[in-house]
């Protein structure tokens, strides 16, 4: 028996209503384990984005399920769907999302704040972060200050401090160059070290050397499942 799914997309739909009327995600299924590095790849428009956006609980499927422990996120109170965004499921934006009106540790430090954590112990928790991922220098300016590479590194650090059970990351490493690459996947990493998963949406076959799993996404659909070698002869460059 495989163990349980920490979250589970199950016949995902989702569409975009509109002029045009995209169907985005038409039945897509993934489910993401304990210990699980998902690298979910696949051309761009494939629907990546925006299955992660409803696995992540921040949009509902329009058809299909999600499920978080088994228990469908449907039939959530507002409560539980709080206590998912706080402490279960940390998210990097493919546009990272920072507020701009703050500076860089305090982007990271805010999920700290809105969990009550104290000002004191929120910033010392940022600074180690922003450390870590080498932005020593930078942490006092506002974010619309930083390169694209370096308000990556801040988003990564603001999904990864409340330690969420799962981070869904959407290209986490697009911007940045092969050393800081490392030191964000590696970083990503943690989340298994502590017997959570990583879901990260990429382009970038660097992702491959620490993923167990490859999903790879077309026009909407899982087309391929499997380890990096078995999915390997599916992966074009796009
Ligand atoms: N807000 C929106 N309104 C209408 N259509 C959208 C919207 N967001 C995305 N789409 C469409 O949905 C489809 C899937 O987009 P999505 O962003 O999920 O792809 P993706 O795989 O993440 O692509 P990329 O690799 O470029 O990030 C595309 O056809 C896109 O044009
Ligand atoms: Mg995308």
């Amino acid at each position: 028996m495989p163990e349980p799914a920490l979250v589970e997309g199950i016949d995902v739909v989702r569409r975009y209503p509109g002029a045009q009327g995209v169907i985005a995600v038409r039945g897509a299924s993934v489910a993401v384990r304990p210990r699980d590095f998902v690298a979910l790849m696949g051309p761009s428009g494939s629907g990546k984005t925006t299955f992660l956006g409803v696995l992540a609980g921040l949009d509902p499927p329009d058809d299909g399920e999600v499920k978080w422990k088994g228990r469908p996120m449907s039939s959530m109170s507002a409560d539980e769907r709080r206590e998912l965004r706080q402490h279960g499921v940390g998210v990097v934006f493919q546009s990272f999302g920072l507020l701009p009106a703050l500076s860089a540790v305090e982007n990271v430090e805010l999920p700290l704040r809105v969990n009550g954590v104290d000002l004191t112990e929120a910033r010392e928790r940022a600074e180690a972060w922003l450390h870590r991922l080498g932005l020593e220098t930078r942490m006092h300016n506002r974010t619309y200050e930083l390169s694209a590479g370096q308000q990556q590194r801040v988003a990564v650090a603001r999904a990864l401090i409340p330690e969420p059970e799962i981070v869904m990351a959407d290209e986490p490493i697009a911007e940045v160059d092969t050393e800081n690459a490392d030191i964000i996947l590696e970083a990503l990493w943690d989340v298994i070290r502590r017997d959570g998963a990583v879901l990260a949406a990429t382009h970038n076959p660097e992702a491959l050397r620490y993923a167990n799993r490859v999903v790879l996404f077309r026009d909407g659909v899982v087309e391929q499942e499997g380890t990096p070698q078995e999915v390997a002869g599916h992966l074009t460059v796009d």
